[in-house]
């Protein structure tokens, strides 16, 4: 394979301001400047897996506008190849420039690079407000123009920042070209049976999976979800636990529950929270990696959960991604 993975998603500039409390309606409070960083769940996982050293390209839409050449420049700087980003009007992807400039076909109606408005509060946890911009030009045609990439990945990974049709059209050609899929579900919203059925794994954390279970969630674990979620027909279903680390539960996993299929827990080494912005998008990167390298799910699981912890040990998302090398050492005392 010519790609570890493929991901097909968003790119957003990240708006971000620090601030101890939330205003509720009509209120106004006062935050830290504002800093701007590349992100957006797709490029964050494009990002995170090069900089580990995985071969990624990432297929979004960004406007021909500078926080667009930010988001290229980011991904050139992670490694990841260009080769599947489309700036502004652009049909083909990979038309942009090696320095991130040239290339665009710019036209009157292209739309805007993303923007994710973030606040951060003191405990590390953040509030998103998306505009898609962009990524909500992304359709089934680039998933259609851009099957060289699907025909060169091992791996296809997707999240929901993009239209549900252009996410359901790169299901399908994940499939067509026998590359397998994760899907995180998010901002969480109902599933096309048919994609469900080709998740190998669904990705959830606990919103997410209550959101996908609807009610009709038994019981109040991890456990319960996975198995409900199994329910809906996914191949295999990891849960991420935040500082908990996370559930796995499918074929060949851990200690055999029913059916040949298996659950795992892993996890996570402890860390000091800073910034808990992208740390899920990193998990999933690296997941997506290490399973486009031929890892078992559980031994995937367990190098994806040592990536987002150190994801939330510094501030924003991208720039907070480990190295391989740091990955290599980090939380071995506490990994049992
Ligand atoms: O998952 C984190 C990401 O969500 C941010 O980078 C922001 O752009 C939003 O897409
Ligand atoms: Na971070």
């Amino acid at each position: 394979h010519g790609y570890d993975l493929l991901v097909v998603g968003s790119a957003n500039a990240d708006l971000v301001i620090g601030l101890d409390r939330r205003p509720g309606p009509g209120e106004t409070v006062l935050g830290s400047d504002l800093v701007i960083h590349p992100g957006g769940k797709g490029a964050n996982q494009a990002a995170a897996a090069a900089r580990l050293g995985a071969r990624t390209t990432l297929l979004a839409r960004v406007g021909a506008d500078a926080y667009g050449r930010m988001l290229a420049e980011a991904q050139r700087a992670a490694g990841a190849a260009l080769s599947g980003l489309l700036i502004g009007a652009a049909k083909t992807p990979g038309t942009v420039a090696k320095d991130g400039t040239g290339g665009a076909e710019e036209g009157k109606d292209a739309p805007p690079t993303g923007v994710a408005l973030i606040t951060v509060d003191a405990a590390g946890d953040n509030s998103i407000v998306v505009s898609p911009g962009a990524n909500g030009r992304l359709t089934p045609d680039d998933v259609a123009a851009a099957h060289d990439l699907f025909a060169a990945a091992a791996v296809v990974s997707l999240q929901l920042e993009i239209p549900l049709e252009t996410v359901t059209a790169a299901a399908q050609a994940a499939a067509e070209h026998g590359a397998r899929l994760v899907l995180n579900p998010s901002p969480p919203a109902r599933l096309p049976e048919d994609v469900l059925a080709l998740c190998d794994p669904l990705v959830v954390n606990e919103h997410e999976a209550r959101l996908l279970l609807d009610g009709q969630s038994p019981g109040a674990g991890p456990e319960e979800w996975a198995t409900a979620l199994l329910a809906l027909g996914p191949r295999s279903v990891v849960v991420t636990l935040g500082a908990e680390g996370a559930l796995v539960a499918g074929p060949a996993v851990g200690a055999e529950v029913t059916d040949g299929i298996g659950m795992a827990r892993v996890p996570s080494p402890r860390v000091r929270a800073v910034d808990t912005t992208g740390a899920g998008d990193a998990f999933t990167g690296a997941l997506g990696w290490r399973l486009g390298r031929g890892d078992g799910l559980e031994e995937a699981v367990r190098y994806a959960v040592r990536v987002g912890a150190l994801a939330v040990t510094r501030p924003g998302a991208q720039e907070s991604y480990p190295s391989a090398e740091e990955v290599g050492t980090a939380g071995q005392e506490s990994a049992e």
